[in-house]
Formats: C-alpha cells, structure tokens, sequence
C-alpha cells in the first residue's frame, strides 16, 4: 500500500487530499498539522473549512484510509510520498518584505522531513512557491540526507476556493514537474499513477521543475489581471455611460478572449493572488527585470484602486460623510460559498468607511465574529500567518463594528447597503422590507453586481453598482477621486 502524507491541513491539503482518499483507496492517507485544534475539527463533524460538498467526501474515507493527525513526525516518516501544502506567505521584514515569498514554514518542514526520514521520499511542493524553490529544499534534505534518496517533484494546486471539490474531481489539468532523470522521471510517473486513478492521463501534464512552479505564480497573475481588466473597464464605463456588463459579454464572445472571470466587481481578494503576484514581482525584479515587474505590479495597483474608488463613491453619495452613519455591510469572505477571509476586499472597504468614522453592522452566512473582528484589526500581510503563532491583540474596532447574525438586523436604521460578497441569499431578501426600515434616502452599493437594480430603483434605493450607468442622484455628487 503506497502511503501519502499531506503536511499542511489548510485550504489546499484537506481537501486535495481528502480527493485523493476517496479515488485510491488502495493508497492510505494522513494529514498532519502542527495545529491541534485544526486536526481535532477535521476529526469532528464541523471541518474547519467551509467548502461545499466536502463533508461528504471526507465522511466516506475518514478512518478508512484517511486520517488526520498531529503527530507530524511519525506519518512524515512512514510516508513513501509527502506533500508540503503549508502557507507561503509575503514576507512582513527584511529582505524582499512586502514582496518575496516568506518560506519560513516550508523551510522548516523541509528539515524536519530529513530529520525523521529513515527511507526513499518522494517530496512533493503542493504550496505555491518562488521558481527555483526545489533546488533551495533539494539543498536542505541532500545535506542531511544519511544517504536517503528524496526525489522533489513540483505539483501545484489550482482549485478554487468556494468550488474546490468540483474542481478537485474534474480538473482542467493536474501539473507535475520534476527532473529530467531517470530516478526524476520515476517519481513523476509515481504521482502520475496517483492521479491517473481518476484524472484522464491527457490532462496530466508533465514539466520540468521550473516551468511546474513558474506556471503557477503565472496562472494566478493571468486571472488576477484578467479582473483589473474589466475594473479598470468598469471606472470608465461608469464616466461613459456604457455598461461593463454588456462591454464584458461583447468582447467574451471573442472566443480568443472568452467569457469567464469577466465581472467587475469590488476587487479581487483571497489568499493567492496579490501574494503571488507580489512575488512574481520580486522575482522579475531579482532577474533584472523591472520592466516586466512593473507590469504585473500594475494589476495590484488597479485592484487597489478599485477598492478605494468604491469607498469614496459610498462617501461622497451619501453628501461627502458618513461619520456616525450605520452601514451595512453584506458580505464579508472574498467570495461565495466560503468562510475565507484573506485578503477580502471587504477589508479594505471597512476600514476605508471606518476612517470615515462611519458605523458598521456587518452580516456574511459563514464567516463568525471573532474571524471578522481579527481582520479589521490586523495589519496588512499578518493574516497568512497561522492564526496560532500570531499575537493576541485587543481589539480598537470594536465600537464601531457590530456583527450581527441576518441581514435585516445588519440593514436595520441603516444609510446605507454595500454588497461586498455574491452570495446567492442576498438576491432572494426581500428589499421593500429592507427599504421601509431604513434611514432615508437609502443607498445600495452592490460591489458585486448581483442586484436587480431596476426593481430596487422603483422601490425607492438610490442604487451603485459597479461600472453601471450611475444613478441621477450619483450624477450630481462630487466627482469620485
Ligand atoms: P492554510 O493556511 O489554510 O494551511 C496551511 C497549514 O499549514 C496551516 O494549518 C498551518 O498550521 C500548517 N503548517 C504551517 N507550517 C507547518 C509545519 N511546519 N508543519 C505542519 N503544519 C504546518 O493555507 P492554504 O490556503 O491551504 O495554502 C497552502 C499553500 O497552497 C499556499 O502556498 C497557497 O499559496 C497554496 N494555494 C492555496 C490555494 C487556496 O485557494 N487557498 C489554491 C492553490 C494554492
């Protein structure tokens, strides 16, 4: 029986693995943290991610050939094949701080596999890592080898969160690069066996090391530039009067172009694209390139600008203030069906609108309080750090910031409404309810675009919504900086 096991029980190693469980079953699996409390909610029945479906699959292999587990060393030992799927966050000090890759975690990892390791490994990066990073962990486990074979492959993930089991069973293609030798080959056919258990062998692509670990820091920046396109689009539809959702739709036809990953919206979020793009940058500009680096730095700078374009437009509609207002802010994780808050663009908005001393009352189905609450305190860069090894701090939001459990208490005497997160729920409330208990006039700025703006309209909403014709009232305030 082959043996896995996933070092990292976060976004990316719980359910991939969890995937790989429930396809081979002749393969036996664990999952190991050094948070306890972590494996010991993968080990209950409220997982510690929410992701659709993925209860169920973990349901079906739990104790069978999948197992979660703190003891680290002892499963890393046993292991024929380790994946290393911990953080790899933007390094907060030092050289490269803000940029460069902190690998502080898988270094660390790395070492501790030479130390336990008493037989042949496969390692394999799943985490998102600087090109040339397997040469750097090559270094670590040949140095303190005792004369064991490891054999570094590159496999990155690219599920999305929100939709990761559907992804996980049905992937565009699974990418595994390793070295061009025979012992490299070997361990590249070894995953490709793993995978080929369910995944059609055409869509398994085979790389060398580099070009494994340089595409994904390249996919990501691809998708996050493709959103700065349509939101830059969008800033100039709204002084144009043309409308991004029909410049989208027209120009996705285009079959060159496509037409998914096409919506304006707040901005991007999540754990993986300004990281990665970030450092992207940093390597271009290590390689000499800072040509290249601006370019890619730019789709940062769009999506930043996007976010603050949002708040202003929601200060200076409501007459250039919002100081002591209540709004409410509907949706807080970087997207639908997921709790995840990194790097959610709903942080940003809140404490723009909070420097504006503006009072907010904030509703998202799946992320609790607390979560909430550490966001809005945190300094830029801490969040990927696990929640653990981070510094207890008080909490200076909370005055402002109430977290309430449904959308009417959030909208409730409100000003104002911003649509932050495109969950399904918010297009079913029921508006006219929502208006009569309002302050007046109310304003709805859906960040999203997932609001039927014309019926909001005639009940009585002055409505944004992102690179839309604007409102009359809109027209006549302020121009937006
Ligand atoms: P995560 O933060 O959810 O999980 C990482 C886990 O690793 C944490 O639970 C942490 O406690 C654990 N860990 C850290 N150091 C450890 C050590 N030395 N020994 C044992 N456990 C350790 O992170 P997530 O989202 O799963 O991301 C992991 C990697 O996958 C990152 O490099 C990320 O860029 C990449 N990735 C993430 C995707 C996503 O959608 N979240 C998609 C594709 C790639």
């Amino acid at each position: 029986m082959v043996k896995i096991c996933c070092i990292g029980a976060g976004y990316v190693g719980g359910p991939t693995m969890a995937m790989i469980a429930l396809k081979c079953p002749k393969v036996e699996v664990a999952v190991v943290d050094i948070s306890v409390q972590r494996i010991n909610a993968w080990n209950s029945d409220s997982l510690p991610i929410y992701e659709p479906g993925l209860y169920e699959v973990v349901k079906q292999c739990r104790g069978i050939n999948l197992f979660f587990s703190a003891d680290v060393e002892k499963h890393v030992s046993e292991a024929d094949i380790i994946f290393v799927s911990v953080n790899t966050p933007t390094k907060t000090r030092g050289l490269g701080a803000g940029k460069a890759a902190d690998l502080t975690y898988w270094e660390s990892a790395a070492r501790m596999i030479a130390d336990v390791a008493k037989s042949n490994k496969i390692v394999v990066e799943k985490s998102t890592v600087p090109v040339k990073t397997a040469e750097a962990i090559e270094k670590i486990l040949t140095h303190n080898a005792k004369g064991i074979n490891f054999q570094i492959l590159s496999n990155p993930e690219f599920l999305a969160e929100g939709t990761a089991i559907s992804d996980l069973l049905n992937p565009d293609r699974v990418l595994i690069g390793g070295r061009e030798t025979p012992e490299g080959k070997k361990a590249v056919q070894a995953l490709k066996d793993v995978y080929a258990q369910w995944v059609p062998t055409d869509r398994i692509l085979c790389t060398n090391l580099w070009s494994a670990e340089l595409s994904k820091l390249a996919a990501n920046a691809f998708l996050a530039q493709r959103i700065s396109s349509v939101n830059a689009m969008s800033a100039l539809c709204e002084a144009t009067g043309a409308d991004v959702s029909q410049v989208s739709h027209a120009i996705g036809t285009d079959s060159r172009i496509g037409p998914k990953f096409m919506n304006a919206s707040v901005g991007f979020g999540g754990s993986c694209f300004q990281k990665d793009i970030l450092n992207l940058v940093y390597i271009c500009e290590c390689n000499g390139l800072p040509e290249v680096a601006n370019y890619w730095k730019q789709v940062i700078k769009v999506n930043d600008y996007q976010k603050t374009r949002f708040v202003n437009r929601v200060v200076s509609s409501m007459f250039n203030t919002v100081s002591g207002k209540k709004i409410a802010i509907l949706g807080f994780a970087f997207k639908k069906d997921t709790g995840d808050t990194r790097e959610t663009p709903a942080i940003d908005v809140c404490k723009g609108l909070l420097g504006d001393k503006a009072r907010l009352s904030i509703f998202d189905p799946q992320v609790p309080e607390e979560q909430i609450m550490r966001d809005l305190s945190m300094n830029k860069f801490d969040w990927d750090h696990p929640v653990h090894l981070q510094p207890t701090s008080s909490n200076p939001v909370q005055q402002e910031v109430g977290v309430v459990f449904d959308a009417y208490e959030a909208t409730k005497d409100a000003h104002g409404i911003c649509v932050l997160t495109e969950w399904d729920e918010f297009r079913k409330l029921d508006f006219q309810k929502i208006y009569n208990n309002m302050q007046k006039p109310a304003f709805v700025f859906d960040g999203r675009n997932i609001m039927d703006v014309e019926k909001l309209r005639e009940i009585g909403f002055i409505v944004y919504s992102i690179g839309k014709p604007l409102d009359p009232w809109l027209k006549d305030m302020p121009a937006v900086a």
